[in-house]
């Protein structure tokens, strides 16, 4: 039987920051972690964000009417792009692992992840559509 100091080191990486960066031997189910909880940091920075860009409306019309140019180039668009996939990437792998976690479609889960990363990409393809031609 092993000591608790044993398996600690067995499931514990001696550093672990810089084994986030260790792809070597990840699995899916190890990727879709990662970038839930990189999509979840970048959403809690993101409303932090908005509550600051929001702040803007105190300086009355002139200082909203600069943001909403800005808010219109190119690259501010290509922004919107990447959290509306941070939204529906964390959004649909959430509910997979609430059900999972509650029990339903353990076994199916791979299939699940996919098929809801299909949906996601149809919903990604559709916002990108409409946040540049709007
Ligand atoms: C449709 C809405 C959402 C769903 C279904 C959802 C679901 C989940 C689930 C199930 C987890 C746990 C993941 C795990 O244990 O592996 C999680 C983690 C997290 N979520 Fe969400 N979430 C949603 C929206 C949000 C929003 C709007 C934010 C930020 C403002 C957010 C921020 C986070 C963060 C920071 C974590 C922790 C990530 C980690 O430490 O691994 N989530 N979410």
């Amino acid at each position: 039987m092993q000591d608790v100091q044993s398996t600690q080191d067995t499931v514990r990486p001696k550093r672990p920051l810089l084994a986030w960066f260790d792809v070597r031997s990840r699995k899916l189910g190890s990727w879709a972690f990662a970038l839930n909880r990189l999509t979840g940091l970048g959403l809690v920075l993101y409303l932090f964000l908005h509550l600051v860009i929001l702040s803007l409306l105190l300086r009355g019309e002139a200082g909203w009417d600069a943001f909403i140019k800005l808010a219109r180039s190119p690259l501010f668009l290509l922004m919107d792009a990447v959290l509306i996939f941070g939204i529906i990437y964390h959004g649909l792998n959430g509910i997979r692992v609430g059900m999972v976690g509650l029990g339903y479609g353990v076994r199916a889960q791979r299939g699940l992840f996919w098929t809801l990363m299909v949906i996601g990409a149809a919903l990604l393809v559709a916002s990108i559509w409409l946040v540049f031609t709007i």
